[in-house]
């Protein structure tokens, strides 16, 4: 039988947890989470298992990172079913602090990070986002001083905020990234395909279509701005309302205007109904 892991909800606690691992010589994994987990989580749970002796996972749905309009209250919360699977992959230590721990009164300190943040992307959508990101993790990260923290290239330009963010700041940890967990048909799973509607999931595989197909045509030769342009035209006449479907330069996110300039990465973001579903591939 599964044990239920041991969940840490104060600062004083988790740090007493922390200082044991850490006298005993044991190494750290973190893997930042706002709950709602599924096989993506997971993936990202079994990786840090693999390197690390002891795993931590954080469950904190982040009001920093969400703007007033977007779904902070509706966000899935499923707490019960998250300690059970976590259970079944033999962590050590949830830690699920209340938002007025994390935040409490009088905090006033933000993280704002610039480069990969700004590169127009996710950033040109949600302003609020990364620094709300960034402030979270640069707080998780000293909290539970991990040797190693796992996050998804899902959400690949938050890969390289925290990844600059660490370097940035000399936090000593070494930054994983864990490639995307997908449906059958293709999705990215996220805890948002929740919201979608039946009409609408049957549509959405079309955005992981959409980045395939583009990424075939560049390699084949053909000019990028023109295969992206058709991408968001597809996207559009498939029911998308498309936020951006972008080829970047893989390291810094920069724009690319022809292949050879390094490796490349198409980004993209859109709506189904009110369901902002995001992905990104290697090209
Ligand atoms: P959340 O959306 O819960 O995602 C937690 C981690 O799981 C992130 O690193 C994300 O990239 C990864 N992930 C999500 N779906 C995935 C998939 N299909 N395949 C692989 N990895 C996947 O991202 C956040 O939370 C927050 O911004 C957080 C970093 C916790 C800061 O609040």
């Amino acid at each position: 039988m599964a044990r239920r892991p041991r969940v840490v909800r104060n600062l004083s606690a988790l740090r007493g947890a922390v200082r044991g691992y850490r006298a005993t010589g044991h190494s750290i994994a973190l893997v930042p989470t706002m709950g709602a987990l599924h096989e993506g989580h997971l993936a990202l749970v079994r990786l840090a298992r693999q390197r690390a002796r002891r795993v931590i996972v954080s469950i904190f749905v982040n009001p920093a990172q969400f703007a007033p309009h977007e779904d902070l209250t509706t966000y899935p919360r499923t707490l019960a079913a998250d300690l059970a699977a976590l259970g079944r992959e033999k962590i050590d230590l949830v830690w699920a602090p209340a938002a007025g721990t994390m935040y409490p009164d009088g905090f006033a300190t933000r993280i704002e990070p610039q480069g990969a943040a700004t590169a127009g992307l996710e950033d040109a959508f949600r302003p609020h986002f990364f620094a709300g990101v960034a402030t979270v993790v640069g707080k998780l990260l000293i909290q539970c001083l991990p040797d190693l923290a796992v996050f998804g290239e899902k959400d690949f330009q938050q890969l390289k905020v925290v990844t600059r963010l660490a370097k940035d700041l000399d936090i000593p940890v070494k930054i994983v990234g864990v490639p995307t967990v997908r449906e059958k048909d293709g999705l990215a799973l996220s805890s948002r395909n929740a919201y979608l509607s039946p009409v609408e999931r049957a549509v959405a595989p079309a955005l992981y279509g959409a980045l395939k197909i583009a990424a075939h045509r560049i390699a084949s030769g053909e000019l990028i701005a023109r295969v992206m342009a058709d991408g968001r035209a597809d996207l559009a006449r498939a029911g998308f309302s498309v936020d951006y479907f972008e080829a970047r330069n893989a390291e810094t996110l920069a724009p690319v205007a022809a292949a050879g300039e390094g490796k490349l990465r198409l980004l993209a973001a859109a709506k189904l109904g009110n369901t902002r579903l995001i992905d990104n591939i290697k090209a």
